[in-house]
């Protein structure tokens, strides 16, 4: 670009972005479902005739609302925001072009800009919307060891501002390679054992008592070999979603599993010793010993 062009352009720039548009200080927070009012004014009088205002996300430039013409145009605004979003129209007069917005979601989160356009000049302001809520789920951080046939509790609870009926579901997966096993559904404050997978049917369960804490902690009972693995809790609020996930590793057995195990180690070790004195007395060292072996060994 040629130095003129640019200089041009800066005083074209300045020409048009005079006005100056007030913001807030700082980023707006509030819970998820209340109503919110994004400030957003000028100073100066400005002639209603060709004021025009543009309420906008930064982030996807949707149109959250139009004054134009000396009217709201609602039929301009993106559907999420239909009934949602709505100007102090007796305050424009006044130079104050502030969005109330209701029933706040957790969507609503991010940047908008207000842009003021007032015949030759235009100027904006740009305001960030965060939720108070967060959800929050924590599990397990130590990954689990477990025996083979006990019962365990895999943990998930629900930290925030958001009350139980608001949960809207909670789902236990498996999480493995090829495909994800589900292991418990809870939805609209009921937990659904019909949901599990057949490998994990009758064998899991909620702590109904915790429920109402955000307690959603797994019982899983009678442990089996396969049921070593990542496991995934994933909790859907207000729009949000979070998760949390506990490992079960280690599958041992158990002190009775070990018993049964040397008995058996020890059972063919007798056995073998007997094979052994009867081949070693037999006065027929033959081929045909190897049967009287073959008939210990498996009979144990
Ligand atoms: C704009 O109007 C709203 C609604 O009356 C009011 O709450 C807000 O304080 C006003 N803002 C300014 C800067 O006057
Ligand atoms: C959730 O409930 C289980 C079972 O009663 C308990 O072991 C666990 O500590 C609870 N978790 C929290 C965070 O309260
Ligand atoms: C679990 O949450 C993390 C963020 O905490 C996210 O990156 C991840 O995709 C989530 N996993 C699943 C399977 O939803």
């Amino acid at each position: 670009m040629h130095l003129p062009n640019c200089v041009l352009m800066s005083v074209l720039l300045m020409i048009s972005h005079g006005l100056l548009v007030h913001g807030p200080f700082g980023p707006l927070v509030a819970p998820l479902g209340s109503s919110v009012v994004l400030p957003c004014y000028v100073d100066e009088f400005l002639p209603m005739k060709d004021l025009e205002v543009e309420w906008r996300r930064t982030d996807s430039e949707t149109l959250v609302h139009l004054y134009q013409d000396g009217k709201s145009r609602p039929e301009a605004q993106q559907q999420d925001y239909h009934d949602r979003a709505h100007f102090f129209t007796d305050q424009i007069q006044h130079g104050n072009f502030s969005l109330h917005l209701d029933n706040l979601r957790a969507e609503d989160e991010g940047r908008y800009t207000c842009t003021v356009y007032s015949q030759q000049d235009s100027g904006k302001t740009v305001i960030t919307l965060k939720s108070a809520d967060r959800l929050l789920v924590s599990g397990s951080d130590e990954p689990i060891s477990v025996f083979v046939g006990e019962d365990i509790t895999l943990n998930c609870s629900v930290d925030s501002h958001i009350t139980p009926e608001h949960i809207e579901e909670v789902s236990w997966k498996k999480t493995d390679e090829d495909e994800d096993i589900l292991v418990l559904l809870y939805q609209n404050n009921e937990t659904l054992p019909d949901s599990s997978d057949e490998r994990y049917r009758d064998r899991v369960e909620f702590f109904t008592d915790e429920i109402p804490k955000g307690n959603f902690s797994l019982r899983l009972k009678n442990v089996r070999t396969e049921d070593k693995g990542v496991y995934l809790c994933e909790v859907f609020a207000g729009g949000l979603s979070a998760n949390a996930t506990a490992v079960l590793e280690q599958l041992g057995f158990s002190v009775s599993h070990i018993m049964v195990l040397i008995l058996c180690i020890s059972a063919s070790g007798s056995a073998l010793l007997l094979c052994c004195l009867i081949y070693c007395r037999s006065p027929y060292k033959g081929t045909n010993n190897l049967f009287f072996f073959f008939f210990f060994f498996f009979e144990d």
